[in-house]
């Protein structure tokens, strides 16, 4: 349990540049405190105390800012940095070697008792400052979640995920639109749904000048065809 424990820590170490030793990890990380809170409030869950784990786990949100529910299942080496504002809901599942900062939600949209509500996280995930993941999806291994996105549906393993609603990072610099809204290159974006309305608001401008073209060649050609089907009338001579 001891070794488990300085694993942890030399993980954290590893994951913190800021980490200078061992005792300065054990003794001031809430990240750290709260994992080890968390086991005892999930072992008197486990064992039925439902009502003693939640006491444990409020006195570790108490001390830390982190509220894990007693249920939820956390693999090895979580580390949480900062931690203030960070809430793990009842059914969701931590993987080994994730990694989560401040302000992270791992929650449910839905109000239904007894299903699985809240995010499974694959093993070695990273979830930036301030971003959700909500509802009964998968984030799979080795993804890694932007710092104050909004993550709503599954995210495939080792994908980088940024923006509200989340979407995968590469889609941003893939937009590429002629008119460049304010100046800015979507390239330069953080925000992936103004790149897509403005790629957007570029297709449909496209499309309406080809519409205009077409319908401009169309009356053309109307104009034409009348011209041709119109008898020829004969103009008497005046000479005769
Ligand atoms: C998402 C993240 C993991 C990407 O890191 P990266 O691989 O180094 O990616 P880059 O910085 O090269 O950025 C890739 C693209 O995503 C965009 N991007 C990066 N982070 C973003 C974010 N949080 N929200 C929106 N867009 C973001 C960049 O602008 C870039 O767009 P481009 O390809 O069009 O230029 C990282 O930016 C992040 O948010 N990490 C969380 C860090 C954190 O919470 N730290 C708290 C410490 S206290």
């Amino acid at each position: 349990m001891f070794k488990n424990f300085l694993d942890h820590v030399d993980s954290i170490i590893a994951r913190d540049p800021a980490a200078g030793s061992r005792l300065e990890v054990a003794l001031c990380y809430p990240g750290l405190h709260a994992v080890v809170m968390h086991h005892g409030a999930h072992f008197l869950a486990e064992n039925g105390l439902i009502t003693a784990g939640r006491w444990v786990s409020q006195l570790a949100r108490f001390l830390t800012g982190i509220e894990i529910h007693p249920s939820a299942t956390i693999g090895e080496r979580l580390f949480i940095d900062h931690g203030m504002g960070v809430v793990i809901g009842s059914t969701a599942v931590v993987g080994n070697n994730v990694t989560l900062y401040q302000g992270v939600t791992l929650g449910g949209t839905s109000l239904e008792r007894g299903v699985k509500r809240h995010p499974t996280l694959g093993d070695n995930v990273i979830v930036g400052a301030g971003a959700h993941v909500l509802g009964p999806i998968t984030v799979h291994a080795g993804a890694r979640i932007g710092a104050n996105a909004v993550v709503l549906h599954d995210v495939p393993q080792g994908a980088t995920m940024v923006g509200i609603p989340a979407k995968a990072s590469q889609d941003i610099g893939r937009i590429a639109p002629e008119f460049l809204a304010y100046g800015t290159p979507c390239s330069e974006s953080s925000d992936p749904v103004a790149c897509m309305l403005t790629s957007l608001t570029e297709q449909v401008r496209k499309l309406n000048e080809r519409l205009k073209a077409l319908e401009a060649g169309q009356l053309a050609q109307g104009q034409q065809d009348e011209d041709e089907k119109s008898p020829v009338r004969i103009i008497p001579d005046a000479a005769e």
